[in-house]
């Protein structure tokens, strides 16, 4: 199948099916089951701007909403990690007089509360509710919105010019990248940066990562797609850092073009991206290889694990487990619950395969024999904290980059 580029308009070819998906965040209650929502789930490349994207788009208020259940401040390293980012910016970006920070997708404030302390102007770009008002708890000033075009135009319009403009975790999430680049341009300094981090396509290739493909998760970005999609709306790509969260994230800067003198960095990651040949035809198709003998492996071991008896549990209702599980087939009659902090999910029933989600109480009541870490970015932390599972004899089962016991 093929599909518009929605950066450029040319001819998307698909390389990656993962079939018919529900939305990954919608935890469901036993009514909710009979009106599930569905759409196809296909990933393809830009033949002329090798942006990586997928084939169908969900409509944004399916996915964001007062309900929506991801919490970002539930992880201890990621709270760590948007403190150093706002310290960050406290220190560099935010150093003249009044400067002003606006962050698209604040969600619970874990990153703005910091500027908020500090004293600084800032705005938070955060359409859906219920996150939306756990940021305005810690003292941060939220916009229940979206960020586009309009909404940023009437932002510049009250508050003035801002100095940076940072997302995480949340450019990646929005079709419509031509009316952010406009909304950027209107609502931008003339030497301010706008500060994007997502998941990056190379580590999703390398670790044949598939769980990062899913609804909310419309683009796959490269220094190469960035650069371009950075061109066609008057800026440029003028640094581009590697970062270890959420199973490996590139953060790009964009400034106005000219305005800022590009880091070392950007040339080196894309002479990295053309050496491995990122978004070759023939590279993206050895990609789809991989996923499909995760799956076999993954459905393979916990097949035989159930026949021998052996309790089998999920940890972290991720959205990315959304995507393994309805892929893979994976019901509860093979993981029989999955254990989540998030209080918006406990109670609930993951997406498509009705999983049962537990609180992370239920994981030693008694402990399994094995636990699917579908929350494996966050792994060193998960591991750490429940340590009493594997002093009992418990192991956990990976499938990044293969599937493996440990
Ligand atoms: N920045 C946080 C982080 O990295 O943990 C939150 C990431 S969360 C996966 C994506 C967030 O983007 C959600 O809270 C969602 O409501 C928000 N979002 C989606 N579209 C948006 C838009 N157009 N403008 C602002 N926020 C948006
Ligand atoms: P994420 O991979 O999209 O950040 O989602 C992580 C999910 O895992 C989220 O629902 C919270 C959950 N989680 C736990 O249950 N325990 C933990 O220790 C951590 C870090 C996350
Ligand atoms: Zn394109």
């Amino acid at each position: 199948m093929t599909t518009a580029c929605k950066v450029c308009g040319n001819r998307v070819t698909e390389f990656l099916d993962l079939g018919r998906q529900p939305l990954s965040d919608a935890f469901l209650t036993p009514s909710d089951i009979e009106r599930e929502f569905f759409y196809r789930l296909a990933v393809g490349h830009c033949e002329s701007c090798t942006m990586v994207q997928l084939l169908e788009e969900v409509p944004r208020e399916r996915m964001f909403h007062h309900d929506y259940p991801y919490y970002s401040s539930g992880s201890t390293t990621m709270r760590r990690h948007f403190e150093q980012t706002a310290q960050h910016f406290l220190e560099t970006e935010l150093t003249g007089p009044d400067p002003f920070a606006v962050e698209i997708g604040c969600n619970d404030g874990i990153m703005l509360k910091t500027i908020s302390k500090a004293g600084v102007r800032h705005l938070g770009f955060e359409p859906s509710g219920g996150v939306a008002e756990v940021a305005r708890s810690h003292g941060v000033n939220v916009r229940t919105d979206f960020f586009e075009e309009a909404t940023a135009v009437e932002v510049r319009d009250e508050h003035g010019p801002a100095d940076v403009i940072y997302a995480a975790n949340t450019i990646c999430h929005i079709p419509y990248l031509d009316s952010i680049f406009r909304g950027v341009d209107a609502l931008l300094s003339d030497g301010g940066v706008f500060v994007f981090e997502d998941p990056y396509l190379g580590d999703i290739v390398r670790k044949t990562s598939f769980d990062q493909i899913y609804d909310e998760h419309f683009f796959f970005f490269t220094a190469r797609s960035v650069r371009a999609a950075a061109e066609r709306f008057g800026f440029e790509l003028v640094d581009a850092q590697r970062l270890p969260v959420h199973g490996g994230e590139v953060r790009y800067t964009i400034a106005r073009a000219g305005a800022r003198q590009p880091s070392p960095a950007v040339d080196a990651l894309l002479a990295e991206e053309a050496d491995q040949r990122l978004t070759a035809p023939e590279t993206l198709r050895s990609f789809a290889g991989a996923v499909a003998t995760v799956r076999d492996d993954l459905v393979r071991l916990l097949r035989s694990l159930r026949a021998e008896g052996r309790r089998v549990v999920g940890y972290g209702a991720t959205a990315k487990s959304a995507t393994v599980t309805n892929f893979c087939g994976i019901d509860a009659e093979l993981v029989s619950f999955v254990c989540d902090s998030t209080p918006a999910k406990q109670g609930r029933l993951t997406p498509g395969k009705h999983i049962p989600v537990k609180p992370p109480g239920a994981f030693s009541d008694p402990y399994p024999d094995y636990a699917v870490l579908f929350a494996w970015n966050h792994a060193e932390e998960i591991i750490a904290k429940e340590q009493g599972f594997r002093e009992a004899g418990g192991r956990w089962i990976l499938y990044v980059p293969t599937v493996r016991i440990v």
